[in-house]
């Protein structure tokens, strides 16, 4: 009998890439895990439809349809557990979650961010980067507590800020290292190669 693979749920709201790039390196043979369940709040969004080409199982569940948020986080956790999902990866989502649902995953929810965090939590982020001047933005894998992209840090990519470099261009080249960083990350998880010290990820051999 094989073993169980190392099951993932990918929470999405959008265009999915960073879902893709998940998707391709497990076909890749990259990573031995499995996307049990992609989970949309978003009706129409892309990702869905590139679960969908993969043959994955792709869910919208439309939070307007809960009374409040603990019912929807209620209705995703159940739908996660059902699959015996050993790691939930937010790609692209773009809901703050509650204390129910970090609580029924401790420690197994990660996201991707487009900086170098803790500069440029939230929204806008490569905007704002530009604005500030900075030299050096990035992107940034990390667990998720209930503060907005402030758990501990997995892993990082530095990506150097041009003079001629807009939000687009620089997004752009953002994400060509989220596509690297974020499988990378979860299979250094699978592998069981981390080990949380209080705020700090240590990465075993
Ligand atoms: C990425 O920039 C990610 O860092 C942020 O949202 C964007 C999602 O892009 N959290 P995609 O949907 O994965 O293409």
């Amino acid at each position: 009998m094989t073993p169980d693979k190392f099951k993932l749920a990918v929470l999405v709201s959008g265009r999915g890439s960073n879902l893709q790039a998940i998707i391709d390196s497990i076909e890749k043979n990259e990573l031995q895990a499995e996307i049990a369940l992609v989970i949309s709040n978003v009706k129409n969004a892309y990702a869905l439809e590139r679960a969908h080409k993969h043959g994955l199982d792709g869910l919208f569940l439309d939070p307007k349809s809960y009374s409040d948020r603990n019912g929807y986080e209620q209705s995703l956790v159940e739908h996660i557990q059902s699959k015996s999902v050993n790691l939930v990866c937010l790609a692209g989502y773009m809901r703050v979650l509650g204390k129910y649902f970090i609580e029924a995953f401790s420690d197994r929810i990660i996201n991707i961010h487009p900086s170098l965090l803790p500069a440029f939590p939230g929204l806008h982020v490569q905007k704002r980067a530009l604005e500030h001047g900075v030299r050096f933005s990035g992107c940034t894998v990390h667990y998720v507590n209930e503060e907005v992209d402030g758990g501990a840090i997995i892993s990082q990519a530095v990506v150097p800020i041009f003079d001629n470099d807009d939000e687009a261009s620089l997004s752009e080249r953002i994400l060509e290292q989220e596509h690297i960083i974020y499988p990378e990350a979860i299979r250094l998880i699978l592998e069981d190669r981390l080990t949380l010290s209080g705020r700090r990820v240590l990465h075993n051999k």
